[in-house]
């Protein structure tokens, strides 16, 4: 059995008679040592009770979205930031219809809508209501989108009916859970180097240049490729995130010194992602002192020189040279300048995103444009880690046709 320690896993009951097989669910989560916290809707309270639940579970259990005691203690939208997945089981047709359309009139369908962790439905159903075209479309819809689901099975129902409909086995939904929250291992033996983040150039002791960059895509991408056994070297500008698990991170300030632990590095490594948001300028002299303000200057001038570019020395590098990966972080004609990045700094794969009006610098959610020579890609807007994860798919099949 996978060991869940330290997983949050958010567990949504809707009504359904199959609910009462939840409570197995719960059970085998615990056993795992994952954090459980119950999410029931009023005609799930129908069919289990919360007492029950709570006594499984561990922990109180929220049904209601105005609910005062529980928005001071964990607030729906807290609920759907602290959930490592989101598992509703049984999943109703009415329950899939409201969610395919982005409803969020209940407490379960606003943490759906609330949260960037992944969400599994297990649907339980009538067989007739299962096959109709409309729930079809909308489980659909919401694979699209990135839904996982597992089941339904077949089999006899509770009414009576024979057919596709019946929840899946708890165990079958624990498992499917496992291959959400505990990525394979296939990457072992690959080795990737990531940079991230912006770079800091000093003014002087007190004073510097820098951007937006949050970090998180880089970090996101640096933990997608931990997650499945890749070894992970980051290289991280300053930024306030903690260190993805398994992964080596060598923390910079500068771009020259990003540079330097880039090119040491590269070499030694497969893959090199330079998601890092470098400075392109520096100062040409820091200012020992702190530069004072004068009462007759209105004005102050920088003498800034160019900064080296990072990727394109990587992707200069004659032997040893690693699958490079860049990005192009765009206000206008993403996909014009993308390509002239592709072909100019001689990368391997560019991924493109818009950054008009401020747009993903610190956002949760992006989306991406993969280039590579012959072909390209659009990854649709979800959140940083499930593109992350996503991308990382992307970089390792073009790295292995190569
Ligand atoms: O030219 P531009 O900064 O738009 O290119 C973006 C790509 O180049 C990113 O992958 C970024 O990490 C990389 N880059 C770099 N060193 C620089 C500037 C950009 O590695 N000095």
């Amino acid at each position: 059995m996978s060991d869940l320690q330290g997983k949050r896993v958010v567990i949504g009951i809707t009504g359904g008679i199959a609910a009462y097989k939840t409570i197995e669910l719960i059970r085998l989560l615990r056993k795992a040592n994952a954090e459980v916290r119950v999410v029931l809707t009023s005609a799930a309270a129908e069919f289990v009770t919360p007492l029950t639940l709570q006594a499984i579970s561990g922990s109180p259990v929220s049904q209601s979205l105005f609910d005062p005691a529980a928005e001071l203690s964990m607030g729906h939208i807290e609920l759907a930031k602290w959930a490592d997945i989101i598992v509703v089981a049984p999943a109703t047709a009415d329950f899939i219809a409201r969610m395919s359309v982005g409803m969020a009139n209940d407490l379960l369908s606003t943490l759906c809508l609330a949260t960037s962790a992944p969400i599994l439905l297990a649907p339980a159903m009538n067989q007739q209501m299962y096959a109709q075209t409309i729930t079809q479309e909308n489980m659909a819809k919401l694979a699209q989108r990135g839904v996982k689901f597992v089941g339904p099975n077949s089999g006899e129902q509770a009414c009576g009916d024979v057919g596709a409909g019946r929840m899946s086995e708890p165990s079958e939904i624990f498992t499917a859970l496992c291959e959400q929250l505990v990525p394979k291992q296939d990457l072992h033996g690959l080795t990737v180097v990531i940079t991230a983040g912006p770079t800091r150039e000093a003014i002087d002791p007190v004073r510097y240049l820098s951007n937006h960059s949050s970090g998180k895509m880089g970090y996101a991408i640096a933990q997608a490729f931990a997650e499945r056994g890749a070894t992970v070297t980051l290289i991280s500008g300053p930024v306030n995130l903690p260190t993805p698990a398994n992964v080596k991170r060598i923390n910079v300030i500068s771009a020259q010194e990003m540079w330097e632990v880039a090119m040491e590095s590269a070499v030694k490594n497969q893959l090199f992602i330079g998601c890092a948001a470098v400075a392109d300028y520096r100062m040409a002299d820091i200012s020992e002192q702190k530069i004072k303000k004068t009462a007759d200057n209105n004005e102050l001038t920088l003498r800034l020189i160019k900064n080296p570019d990072i990727i394109a020395s990587v992707a200069a590098l004659d032997e040893q040279r690693p699958f490079v990966v860049g990005f192009a972080a765009e206000t206008q004609n993403v996909e014009v300048y993308a390509k002239d990045k592709l072909q100019r700094k001689n990368l391997d794969m560019i991924c493109a995103n818009s950054v008009a009006g401020g747009a993903v610098f610190g956002e949760d959610r992006n989306a991406l444009h993969l280039f590579w020579k012959n072909g390209e890609k659009l990854l649709p807007s979800c959140s940083k880690t499930e593109l992350a994860q996503v991308l990382a798919q992307e970089i390792v099949e073009q790295f292995i046709t190569r």
